[in-house]
């Protein structure tokens, strides 16, 4: 298959490349508008609550929450949620072409801003993981500390090729960097997909988070995002056609897919936090 030609007998409207960035666009839109709806949650509870003097309200949404004297802690649960705002609000902005290109300043603030918050949360929640009882199955502390280590690599990957001025790589650290911070999102999401496609059911998932649903979330959230990115780079890379269409309809499929997790997780997680 060939680019889009202006032959009259040409009926084919998109050539595979182009449907594949129409579709990646696509993604991405509804991403931004889920990840909205998270900070938003943020923002609202956690936010709403600080400003109110009630933080008993953050104990009631978390698992361990503030502990009494464990002064380290406690500040990292308040750090978490602040730089659980700065990432999720400033990631998204650094996707945005208009924005990269007319505002370049911008970029390189909002991105040291979102690379650096992507670190310290990541070893903050590291320390809680370690030093606090563990949240569900043991093995999750494992699935999750890979996410932050994957966060923590891929932020040093992306700072070292924009200083070596590699932008196609620094593009693709940063990408990968994005779905790797995006992990707990995705958990979130996950749940709520399951939900949404068992009609509540959920088997395999337990309230103590042991059953093995719940066990494989925690390290796909991780794993998949990134091995569908790596097929997504290879077929951009690709001069074959039929890859690329292939390609697009599973980017397409899984922007559906995050729209509903996200309405999903909106209901279940966060507007249920505010009744
Ligand atoms: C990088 C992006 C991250 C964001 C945006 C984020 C966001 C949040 C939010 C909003 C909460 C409060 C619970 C809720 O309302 O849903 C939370 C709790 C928590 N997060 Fe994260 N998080 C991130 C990364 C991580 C990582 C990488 C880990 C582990 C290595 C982690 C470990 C925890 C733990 C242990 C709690 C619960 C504390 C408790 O229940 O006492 N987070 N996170």
């Amino acid at each position: 298959m060939t680019d889009l030609t202006m032959n009259p007998g040409n009926t084919q409207l998109y050539s595979p490349r182009q449907m594949l960035a129409h579709s990646a666009r696509f993604w991405f839109f509804i991403t931004a508008m889920g990840q909205m709806a998270f900070v938003i949650y943020i923002a609202a509870f956690y936010g709403g609550s600080a400003l109110r003097g009630d933080y008993d309200a953050w104990d009631g949404r978390m698992f361990n929450g503030f502990i009494s004297g464990d002064l380290l802690g406690n500040l990292n649960i308040l750090l978490h949620i602040v730089f659980a705002f700065v990432i999720t609000a400033s990631g998204p902005i650094q996707f945005i072409p208009a924005v990269r290109n007319r505002f370049r300043t911008f970029h390189r603030w909002n991105g040291r801003i979102y690379a650096s918050s992507a670190v310290l949360i990541s070893i903050g929640a590291l320390y809680l993981t370690w030093t606090r009882n563990g949240i569900g199955a043991p093995i999750l502390d494992i699935g999750i500390s890979l996410n932050a280590v994957a966060i923590i690599s891929f932020a040093v990957l992306s700072a070292r090729s924009a200083m070596k001025r590699n932008f196609r790589s620094h593009h693709r650290w940063t990408l990968r960097l994005f779905l790797a911070v995006s992990g707990v999102w995705y958990m979130r999401l996950g749940f709520g997909l399951y939900a949404f496609l068992t009609g509540g059911q959920m088997p395999g998932s337990t309230q103590m988070l042991d059953g093995p649903f719940d066990i494989s979330l925690n390290f796909a959230i991780t794993l998949v995002p990134l091995a569908l990115l790596e097929l997504y780079f290879r077929a951009i890379d690709s001069k074959n056609g039929l890859a690329q269409s292939l390609m697009s309809a599973v980017v397409c499929v899984l922007a559906v897919a995050t729209a509903i997790g996200s309405f999903m997780a909106a209901q279940i997680f966060w507007l249920s936090s505010f009744s």
